[in-house]
């Protein structure tokens, strides 16, 4: 069975302060529902600090990403943070983000690269993958998300997918209040990514990866994208920043996918 796991993706939005105050108030909260995995992104700058209020106040089954890596160790490369830099720091870290591709040039190989690297530093990677508007109107979306996932992977074996999260997010649907309906999400993540995963790996590992959704996903919408069979969570930007609305996510996908904590 796959576990649902709820990320938050702060983006670039909270102070160091501001994102140690938000988790003392929300983890508490989010303790019930131990049966969903649950993962907060913070600003690199806020990791270590929000990782040791979570220690801090016992709820390490909080989980903390973080929203980008490098794939060298250490180097010459101003700016960049390293997979052993967020080595106790983070667990997860999201690699390929479309903020990531379109504004930093991120590649499909550098996004393999970074996959490759979290999973020799022991990081799980959460790969995001998604079309464009114009890619969805012109109905290219299957063959490029299926493009984006067999590069991301290159090389990734089949055991180390057993860290590997896929978020699908339609570019579209990001910050932008659209979204796409459940049925079609589903039938992306299903029928275009879990059978890329099939051709890959096979299909026990195709049926074990937990792939999310993204994009615009509130609590409004939350249960159309958990009532899918083949949708295990979401990828969460703006929701994720109000305490109230972290909650109701979370709790929706404890419902949906009845694995309410005890
Ligand atoms: P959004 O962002 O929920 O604000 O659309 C999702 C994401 O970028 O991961």
């Amino acid at each position: 069975m796959r576990t649902p796991v709820i990320a938050g993706n702060w983006k670039m939005y909270k102070t160091l302060a501001e994102s140690v105050d938000f988790v003392r108030e929300l983890a508490p909260r989010l303790a019930p529902f131990t049966n969903v995995e649950r993962v907060v992104c913070p600003t690199f700058v806020a990791l270590a600090a929000v990782g040791a209020e979570l220690k801090r106040t016992d709820h390490t089954d909080i989980h903390v990403g973080a929203q980008s890596v490098h794939w060298e160790a250490q180097g010459a490369f101003t700016s960049q943070i390293s997979p052993t830099m967020l080595q106790g720091i983070a667990e997860y870290v999201i690699i390929g983000h479309s903020e990531c591709r379109a504004y930093l040039g991120e590649t499909d190989e550098q996004v393999n690269k970074k996959v490759k690297a979290a999973l020799k530093h022991g990081l799980k990677p959460i790969v995001a993958v998604g079309e464009s508007l114009q890619q969805n109107e012109a109905g290219e979306t299957a063959t490029f998300v299926g493009g984006q996932v067999r590069a991301a992977l290159v090389d990734v074996s089949a055991d180390e997918m057993a860290n590997v999260i896929i978020a699908y997010e339609p570019i579209w649907a990001i910050g932008t209040g659209r979204s796409a309906d459940g049925a079609t999400a589903n039938n992306i993540i299903g029928g275009t990514i879990r059978a890329t995963l099939a051709e890959l790996y096979g299909s026990d590992v195709a049926q074990s990866v937990r792939i999310q959704y993204g994009g615009s996903v509130k609590p409004d919408n939350m249960a159309e994208y958990m009532s899918q069979p083949d949708i295990d969570g979401a990828l969460v930007g703006g929701a994720s920043l109000k305490v109230n609305d972290f909650v109701a996510l979370v709790e929706i996908a404890a419902r949906e996918k009845g694995t309410q904590g005890a």
